[in-house]
């Protein structure tokens, strides 16, 4: 039996509805976006990435600017990560320990300067005493967190699924950045969060979402950190939401755990991934055109590789297959077809009228009857990272999709679970 679902209400109080959009567009002042990088004072030390250098480009490759755009209102600077809005909540930190040449400390990884800034040296303490058993560490902790004013500016109370979405594409970053340097990794939803959030000095403008491990556990204990790190706001102006706020902290409930933790195995030619992490981008639209069986069963794949974390949360993979050579048109989940039929009109609309998921030859949705909330999305969001990457990697544009029609979308899948994330390859 699955237990009851815990925190559903942060689900259903964001909803998206025909009505909910006509009375709240999202129109914001663009010139009062807040800042999407969050910089440590200048005294603070950096070390720039040297891309020559293997373990520093695993860390280039795991949070970096990919591509700058020239609007009329500005430059944008889009990443290696998608973000709903290209707002941009997340911040990567970086434990290193025991790895030549780099001082055994914690660091912010800025994507603007792409440096690693030292926020705090380790002695014999270390962000191992908040996670697992507080084994020692050789090698790195990521920390994914949240400024989520960035996101809630615009988003309002429904970025808190932004917030984790986007945290789960991150984490699906780093998984194959380390991948494509022949690293495992692990990663971690349950832990301390709250008090990493004091320690590292967040107040309630910034928290952690996850941890993903990439090294070794050693026998020796850690102790938690020894002092705090001061506070540095991650824009340059704030305003709570406290239904974003108390949104996150319900989240933090032990979740499921699963017996064993197995490594994806993707079919990725390793320098090829470090391209396609690199050329990934978001689809602005679709030709409607038709795409080969062997691109999309590449994708399939990818989807179908395990996650490795003791954390368990069942996702279920719909596809709505719009156009793909040799495979009828219609609703499947996973292999099985439920519903033949040509619903391009019907998924334009579910997906607030966007031309995109219309014009697509996949629309994926994630589903899940969740436990927990923030882990269920960030599985979802990793998962469609996996689809944005293994798409690029087959020469398939991609677009995910945060915005569609909640209860509408799960009466037309036919589910009980509740609609994640859309994400569509054409
Ligand atoms: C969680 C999430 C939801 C998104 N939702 C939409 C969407 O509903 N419609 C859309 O056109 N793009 C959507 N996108 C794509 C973003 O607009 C895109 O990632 C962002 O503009 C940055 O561009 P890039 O992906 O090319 O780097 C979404 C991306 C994410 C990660």
């Amino acid at each position: 039996m699955r237990p009851k679902i815990i925190n559903n209400e942060a689900h259903e109080a964001t909803k998206l509805s025909l009505f909910s959009v006509q009375i709240d567009p999202n129109y914001v002042d663009s010139t009062t976006q807040p800042d999407p990088f969050k910089h440590y004072p200048k005294f603070y030390r950096r070390f720039p990435l040297d891309l020559e250098n293997p373990f520093h480009s695993f860390l280039h490759f795991c949070s970096t600017i990919t591509y700058q755009k020239i609007y009329r209102e500005g430059a944008y600077a889009l990443r290696v990560n998608p973000s709903a809005g290209a707002l941009y909540p997340t911040e990567i930190y970086v434990q290193i320990r025991g790895v030549k040449g780099i001082l055994d400390g914690i660091y912010h990884l800025e994507v603007e300067t792409n440096s690693l800034t030292l926020i705090y040296e380790l002695i014999d303490d270390g962000l191992e005493g908040y996670l697992l058993d507080n084994r020692l560490i050789k090698g790195c902790i990521f920390l994914v967190s949240c400024v989520y004013f960035r996101s809630s500016w615009k988003y309002k109370n429904r970025s808190l699924r932004y917030c984790f979405l986007d945290s789960g594409h991150h984490l699906g970053v780093i998984e194959a950045s380390a991948y494509a340097q022949d690293y495992t990794s692990q990663i971690l939803f349950d832990f301390d969060q709250l008090a990493l959030n004091d320690d590292l000095g967040f107040e309630n403008k910034e928290f952690v979402t996850a941890a993903i491990i990439v090294g070794n556990l050693k026998e020796k204990q850690i102790r938690r950190l020894r002092s705090p790190i001061p506070f540095v706001c991650g824009t340059d102006y704030f305003e709570p939401n406290r239904f974003v706020e108390s949104g996150y902290k319900q989240t933090l409930l032990t979740t499921n755990h699963q017996p064993e933790i197995l490594q994806p195995q993707f079919n990725f030619e390793k320098t090829k991934l470090i391209e396609s992490i690199q050329n990934r981008r978001s689809a602005r639209r679709f030709q409607k055109s038709e795409i080969t069986q062997e691109a999309f069963f590449a994708v399939w794949e990818s989807l179908n590789q395990p996650i490795a974390t003791p954390s368990y949360e069942v996702i279920e993979i719909y596809a709505v297959i719009q156009s793909v050579a040799g495979i009828e048109a219609g609703i499947y989940r996973g292999k099985d077809g439920l519903k033949a039929g040509n619903f391009r009109d019907k998924m334009g609309y579910l997906c607030v009228n966007q031309a995109i998921a219309r014009d697509s030859a996949v629309v994926f949705f994630f589903v899940s009857e969740f436990q927990n909330y923030r882990v269920a999305l960030q599985l979802a969001g990793l998962l469609g990272q996996r689809v944005y990457l293994s798409a690029t990697y087959v020469g398939l544009g991609c677009s995910g999709i945060g915005a569609f029609f909640d209860d509408e979308t799960q009466a037309f899948l036919d589910v009980k679970g509740s609609i994640l994330y859309a994400i569509a390859i054409g």
